[in-house]
């Protein structure tokens, strides 16, 4: 697959990493829940060398997937690693035998978890960690997280890790970790029907920073919407696609990283950068979040 086909290049600010704007989310390859062994280990493995080998160059992770397995399913598929490849992980949460996600945010759990993916990816330094803030189920909630940012540079300075970058954050958080340490990528809850970073987005796009949004495609209750199935039809595409799509459009520092288990909704996601919207299309699409929007504050009345 040619370049333009994988959505052009971004390269992180302040760094000499470049990645294919269409890139891959590793956490559908832990079993059921994000818990565990996946149902089919030979497929997993498939899937991120297919990726790879397609051109995607920019592989989003966490350690607490699995745990652990997530990491170790991308290591035995690309390790050693390809020249270029650029994998993202994040710190910030562990979880318990109940398969809860809980905070993992001292000192210690921050270095601890930068250990544990340096073990399980097979890596001396990591190219970007993302502090993931718990916030709600809602999405981020204010509150500093200087604490966890200072640590993480300190990290960075001792080399275990090479760019910083944050996630599940609101406006104000961003701007408190600039202040401690550069930010190269923002990744949080956005999506057609879901658009409240959309001031975030051209904050960060002014200063060149990455926005990759988590759930592109809708996360644990994928997008579903007349409207969207409409224009998919109109276009010969796949609703997800036409999503992946619109993304890529919505602004040049989005960084897609939708996440499967499956090779052929791999391929069909990949497909998505080659998709041209026609500007009234757009248009449309870009109503299914305002429409979203009033029907829940409809209902709040
Ligand atoms: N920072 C954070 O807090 C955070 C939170 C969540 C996720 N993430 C990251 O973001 C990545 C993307 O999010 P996500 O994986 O949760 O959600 P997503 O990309 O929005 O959607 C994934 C879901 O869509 C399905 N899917 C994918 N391609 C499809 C297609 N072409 N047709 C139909 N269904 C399709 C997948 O099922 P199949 O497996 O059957 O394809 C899966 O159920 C994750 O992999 C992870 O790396 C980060």
């Amino acid at each position: 697959m040619n370049e333009p086909t994988l959505g052009g290049r971004f390269t992180f600010p302040g760094t000499s990493l470049t990645v294919h704007r269409m890139g891959y989310g590793a956490m559908q390859l832990a079993g059921p829940g994000v818990w565990g062994p996946p149902r089919d280990p030979d497929g997993a493995v498939a899937v991120l060398r297919e990726a790879a080998a397609a051109g995607v160059n920019h592989i989003d992770t966490a350690d607490f997937y699995g745990p652990h397995v997530t990491n170790q399913i991308i290591r035995k598929a690309l390790h050693p690693y390809p020249a270029g490849l650029v994998i993202v992980t994040k710190l910030g949460a562990r979880r318990l035998p109940d398969q809860s996600w809980q905070p993992a945010i001292s000192p210690q759990d921050l270095t601890d978890g930068v250990h544990d993916n340096l073990r399980n990816l097979g890596l001396d330094a990591l190219d970007i960690v993302n502090y993931r803030a718990m916030g709600s189920i809602h999405g981020p909630k204010e509150g500093s997280i200087a604490e966890q940012m200072t640590v993480l540079a300190g990290l960075r300075r001792r080399g275990l890790i090479r760019h910083i970058g944050l996630s599940n954050v609101t406006a104000a958080q961003v701007v408190e970790a600039q202040a401690i340490t550069e930010i190269v990528c923002v990744q949080n809850n956005y999506n057609l029907a879901n658009r409240a970073d959309d001031a975030l987005i051209d904050d960060l796009a002014r200063q060149g920073i990455a926005y990759v949004p988590f759930f592109p495609l809708g996360g644990f209750t994928p997008l579903q919407s007349s409207t969207l199935s409409s224009v998919a039809g109109r276009l010969g595409a796949t609703p997800m696609q036409v999503a992946l799509a619109w993304l890529l459009h919505r602004s040049p520092n989005i960084l897609l990283i939708p996440g499967t288990s499956s090779v052929a909704h791999l391929r069909e996601n990949l497909k998505a950068a080659t998709l041209e919207l026609p500007p009234h299309t757009v248009a449309e699409l870009d109503s299914i979040a305002a429409n979203a929007a009033s029907r829940s504050s409809e209902r709040q009345r």
